[in-house]
């Protein structure tokens, strides 16, 4: 029987939890809605209970990494904000250090995407990097050469409160007119039930575009155009060789990353080599839970 560690990969609208060993394989995953309780230390028991659904009953596992949907503290092991939970400053890690008694390392669950679609997917030739993931919120992990970057309070990469409307909707951040707001599974369904006058998941919508209906593809396009646009500024700011789009939103393929690529192509500054590339994400709606995994591993070592 092999060591291992449990990742939990915590987004706004479902958890997604598993084994994983040191090369990134997962075991038994499992995926369910994301606990909401009145009083998040319920929560947190909640997820506490889904990892040790997860262990062996011979064998414990080494630690638990663990990625949320906000900004992290990882040294102090508090996610400070969590927006679309409506967490903030919560001692993830002491409260399940205690009730699992194994070490625990939280961490942003943009960042663990990053990481996973860095060592072993879409990213793994490249150095100069960002990963978006677009689901419930809008996230994305930065890695600049080769390492992921934090920032000076490790909440780098907060792409999705980036302000894209100057007198757009408030934001579940509090801030107003947020990425987060125009382009995101919460926005779009907004967007589209209003669009057609029902209730219209953002799945729904990018099934519609998938099979040509044009309303759906305009309104998938608009949002992308925000995007866009912000994409331009980050890689004008940190020259970039590659946007990853990972989560959800990105199944939507060639709908989404056809035109932010050529968008990007015609408006970044120019420079040498080669044009910006945008990819899709490879590691699936796993990368989170992967990444978490693969944290947990670099923080046993360090
Ligand atoms: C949060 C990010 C998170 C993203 C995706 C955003 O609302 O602020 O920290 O990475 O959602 O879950």
């Amino acid at each position: 029987m092999h060591d291992y560690v449990i990742a939990l990969d915590v987004g706004a609208s479902k958890v997604m939890a598993a084994r994983v060993c040191n090369q990134g394989r997962l075991e038994a995953l499992h995926q369910q809605k994301t606990p909401v309780c009145a009083e998040t230390g319920e929560s947190l028991t909640c997820l506490a209970q889904i990892a040790q659904e997860l262990m062996l009953p011979n064998r414990a596992p080494l630690a638990l990494g663990i990625g949320v949907p906000g900004t992290v503290d990882i040294k102090a092991g508090q996610c400070w904000c969590a927006p679309n939970l409506h967490w903030h400053r919560i001692d993830v890690a002491r409260i399940l250090t205690s009730q699992l008694e194994i070490p625990v390392f939280l961490d942003n669950d943009a960042n663990a995407a990053a990481v996973a679609e860095h060592r072993l997917g879409a990213g793994r030739d490249r150095t100069h990097l960002l990963v978006i993931t677009l689901g419930t919120g809008i996230g994305s992990g930065l890695i600049l050469g080769g390492q992921l970057y934090r920032g000076a309070h490790g909440i780098a990469g907060e792409l999705g409160h980036v302000p894209v409307l100057g007198n757009g909707q408030v934001c579940n951040c509090g801030n107003r007119g947020c990425l987060e707001t125009t382009f995101s599974a919460l926005a779009l369904a907004e967007q589209a039930s209003h669009t057609y006058k029902r209730r219209v998941r953002a799945r729904d919508l990018i099934d519609w575009a998938q099979d040509g209906d044009a309303q759906a593809m305009a309104l998938l396009r608009r949002a992308t155009s925000h995007l866009t646009q912000t994409l331009v500024g980050v890689v004008n700011l940190l020259d970039l060789e590659l946007i990853v789009l990972g989560g959800g939103l990105a199944s939507a393929g060639e709908i989404v990353r056809g035109p932010i690529a050529q968008t990007l192509a015609s408006r970044v500054m120019p420079r040498p080599g080669p044009p910006i590339e945008v990819r899709l994400a490879e590691c699936g709606p796993q990368a989170g839970v992967i990444g978490a995994g693969l944290i947990a591993w670099d923080g046993l070592l360090t």
